[in-house]
């Protein structure tokens, strides 16, 4: 026998992919399920112990997001004792952020990468499996993943196209323009491309995806620069698109034109998710998020003009350096004037890396806590009495999915708000009329209403 035959391989038949973070992350998750089903055969598994490549797709936003990589990767570590040959990855924003270190305290992790490098996995298992070597590939590559990435089969009726990545904005607190590296919008063709794919497998709702899609700069098809309102005129006008949508906008970004959008386009649906971080100018300046309370104030009065039943949701900071009584007070009063939807309320955490981690994290741990009980409670007040308004209204449900509930359908309003109703699965992708019977925190209860209601 050859002296340099090692162990046969084990087949790879199986992957399992666990999602942290935003949007963008779920959708990362998929283009890794979709290139290595292609370039493996690989079949997706709901379990860990199925599988015989784990792959991490991970967030470092906030701490505890990253703590909890760590804790997770505890168990597979057992998996691993159990199976030598499993094949653990971690790629995400918190891959590109640690790199190396992830090896160091996790050594039996065979790769790390980050969000910029994940159209290299088939290649990167296979030299792991060939060479038996622990790998790390964090670089940002000029080369556009995109371009690397098998066609991506719609899932469902609602799904998701990244249309610009990365960040130039460099708020001093958070991570993502070091995770995700500087603003790259894609061509308007690839878009295009990729949401008439979707469309022809069944999708009726798009969501554009960027970390501030409305800095969207890309090539349009006239080989001019077009900017995020021209893309999305483009994109609505495609057969077959019943609603758009798009996340994250940034405030300092919101011109004249998209404002006007909401009124034009009529599959653009009534709902935009506009982050303030804060009510305090003070604050807004330390953050570095170049724009002020005023300026935020006057694009949700024009938005409002345009599109007076828009929902509104935004995410807030509290207990940032140097944040006081009154700077913490000036939130809670322009969510006050704002009267948001829905919201995201975080408690500001320091990250490793950022401008604001070399700031002394001087408000105290029972004073953020006390300000993010209260700002809390005001949002989902707010929210409450939104729901509360829809009691009686005939609404517009897209029809998702079956609920858990038998027999029960769901699917959400143009306003983004969930709806359960009795129904049946051919429904399924259909825009129809229900009417709100009863209303909770987080969703709605309705009824059809069937033709000569
Ligand atoms: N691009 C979007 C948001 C991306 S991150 C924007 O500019 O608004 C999502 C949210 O996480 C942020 O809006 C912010 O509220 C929160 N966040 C980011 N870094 C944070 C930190 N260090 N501590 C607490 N919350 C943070
Ligand atoms: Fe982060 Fe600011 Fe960029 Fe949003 S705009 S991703 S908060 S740096
Ligand atoms: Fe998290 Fe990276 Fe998204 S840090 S929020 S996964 S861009």
């Amino acid at each position: 026998m050859n002296a340099k035959t090692t162990t046969p391989l084990l087949s790879l038949d199986t992957l399992f992919i666990k999602t942290y973070g935003c949007q963008m992350n779920e959708y990362d998750s998929g283009r890794m399920a979709d290139i290595m089903k292609q370039a493996y055969g690989l079949r997706l598994v709901a379990k860990p112990e199925d599988a015989d490549i784990i792959l991490m797709n991970t967030c470092s936003i906030r701490e505890k997001a990253e703590e909890k990589v760590y804790s997770e990767l505890g168990r597979y570590r057992k998996l691993k004792l159990k199976r030598p040959d499993l094949i653990i990855g971690v790629g995400g924003c918190v891959g590109q952020q640690e790199g190396e270190r992830i090896q160091q305290r996790a050594p039996y992790v065979d790769l790390v990468f980050g969000p910029q490098t994940y159209h290299r996995l088939p290649e990167l298992v296979k030299k792991i499996r060939r060479d038996r070597v622990r790998l790390t590939q964090t670089e940002m590559p000029e080369i556009e993943k995109f371009d690397h990435l098998p066609r991506h089969q719609g899932q469902g009726v609602v799904d998701c196209v990244t249309i610009m990545e990365g960040c130039d904005k460099f708020c001093t607190f958070c991570v993502v323009p070091y995770t995700r590296g500087p603003e790259l919008s894609r061509p308007v063709a690839d878009i295009l491309k990729e949401c008439t794919e979707l469309l022809s497998d069944g999708v009726v709702e798009i969501s554009l995806l960027g970390q501030n899609v409305n800095g969207y700069r890309g090539l349009g098809l006239d080989g001019e620069v077009w900017d995020f309102t021209m893309l999305i005129y483009a994109v609505a006008e495609l057969d077959g698109l019943k609603r758009l949508r798009f996340s994250t906008s940034h405030p300092m970004e919101m011109s004249s034109e998209l404002c006007q959008a909401f009124a034009e386009i009529p599959q653009l649906m009534p709902y935009l998710h506009l982050p303030v971080q804060s009510g305090s100018n003070a604050m807004l300046k330390a953050m570095h998020r170049g724009h002020d309370r005023d300026t935020y104030l006057l694009s949700i009065e024009e938005l409002r003009s345009h599109c007076p039943t828009i929902a509104l949701s935004s995410d807030f900071i509290v207990g940032y350096p140097g944040e006081s009584d009154e700077d913490f007070e000036a939130t809670l009063d322009l969510a006050r004037q704002v009267v948001y939807d829905a919201a995201y309320c975080f408690k500001y955490s320091p990250r490793p890396g950022t401008p604001a981690a070399h700031a002394e994290d001087n408000v105290p741990e029972a004073l953020k806590d006390e300000r993010l009980q209260r700002l809390l409670s005001l949002m989902r007040e707010q929210a409450k009495a939104g729901m509360e308004r829809q009691m009686g209204r005939i609404v517009e449900v897209l029809v998702e999915k079956a609920s858990r509930d038998e027999g029960d359908m769901q699917g959400r309003t143009s306003d983004y708000r969930i709806v359960h109703f009795r129904g049946n699965e051919r429904q399924i992708g259909q825009v129809m009329p229900v009417r709100i019977i009863e209303a909770y925190g987080q969703s709605l209860r309705g009824e059809l209403m069937l033709a000569g209601d």
